[in-house]
């Protein structure tokens, strides 16, 4: 799959529930509606639209959220898809997760074919992460954190660089993810869906984080890439990586080769912006691929340039309407 301006597209993000168990206040408002389930695609749904991917030439699949693993028989699904990592048509399948349920599944994730999972962690102080998930302990995702080493699982953090909140922290949570062997990656909020509240007032640029991280360690720009959106620093001190994604302060869309998938089969070819496809409707139209691959086809050649994401005091409307738990991200 080419699309309009060169880029090959081989990463599909699929969100498989809009629900979460956390209300994370960057991301989400504290009485947030979620869909009514009759909208979302079945498990078997997703199966078919996933392998329709893979078929034409996804190579890496990421299941996001909301969270991933709070959708009930979630694990029917990976392991299913799990075929794919087998015949080696998908070269990796990876899991975007708050971590509240690793302490459950992270064996059987591994045993199904993933190799890693990021987790969204924003600080280390138990109260403040109460505060910031508004649901969440600190206790339980840091014990499906120790689950995840244990199955053998490789994790990245998350941590979305928030004024105010975070900022004293950064060297903290960098260090500890030394210690603990976790890779890290800093995120600027995005100003995706309402929540309640401007987000000018936490926003935190990254430029602020590396200068926290610079005045205490030698940080040095690689060309290290992931497949993702996020520029790498080594660290000499510590030996490890530290990840910057910066969709605000630097556009990150040249190299962009993914596309995402929400739980009710829209296609969104860009994350910042509303244009999307109705897949579902392609699904359930025929039980012949080929007419989902048409509109697979069609959707890709509507996907844009980029996004034009910006964060401006006083103009609290956000750049696109959907929350982030609707495309995960
Ligand atoms: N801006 C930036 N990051 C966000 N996330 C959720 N909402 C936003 C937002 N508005 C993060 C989560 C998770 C990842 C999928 O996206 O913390 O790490
Ligand atoms: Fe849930 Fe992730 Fe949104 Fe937090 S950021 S509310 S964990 S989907």
């Amino acid at each position: 799959m080419i699309d309009p301006f060169g880029r090959s597209v081989t990463y599909l993000r699929v969100s498989v529930t809009d629900r979460c168990d956390f209300r994370c206040t960057y991301c989400m408002s504290e009485d947030m509606t979620f869909l009514p389930k009759s909208d979302v695609l079945s498990l078997e749904e997703l199966d078919r639209l996933c392998s329709a991917f893979i078929a034409k030439g996804v190579k890496k699949l990421r299941l996001t959220g909301g969270e991933p693993l709070v959708r009930r028989n979630i694990m029917t699904l990976i392991k299913s898809l799990g075929r794919h990592m087998e015949s080696g048509a998908l070269e990796e399948m990876t899991v975007t997760t708050n971590g509240s349920q690793l302490g459950r599944l992270a064996g059987e994730l591994k045993a199904a074919g993933v190799e890693r999972v990021n987790v969204s962690l924003d600080t280390l102080d138990a109260d403040k992460f109460h505060a910031i998930t508004r649901r969440g302990d600190l206790g339980i995702v840091k014990d499906g954190l120790q689950a995840a080493k244990r199955a053998g699982l490789a994790v990245k953090i998350n941590t979305v660089a928030l004024k105010g909140v975070n900022e004293t922290e950064i060297e903290d949570i960098a260090k500890w993810c030394g210690d603990e062997g976790f890779d890290l990656t800093f995120i600027e909020t995005m100003p995706m869906g309402e929540i309640g509240k401007d987000r000018s007032d936490t926003y935190l640029p990254l430029s602020a984080v590396r200068e926290r991280l610079d005045a205490i360690w030698s940080l040095t720009d690689i060309d290290y890439r992931t497949g993702g959106p996020a520029k790498y620093a080594q660290v000499k001190e510590t030996g490890r990586r530290i990840g910057f994604i910066t969709p605000l302060s630097h556009n990150f869309c040249e190299s962009c080769n993914r596309v995402r998938l929400t739980c009710t089969g829209q296609l969104y070819m860009c994350l910042g912006q509303d244009d999307d496809a109705d897949l579902r409707a392609a699904l359930r139209a025929s039980e012949d691929d080929q007419v989902l691959y048409a509109a697979i086809d069609e959707a890709i050649s509507r996907k844009p340039k980029g996004h034009d994401f910006i964060i401006e005091r006083g103009q609290s409307a956000p750049a696109v309407t959907r929350h982030m738990s609707v495309t995960g991200g």
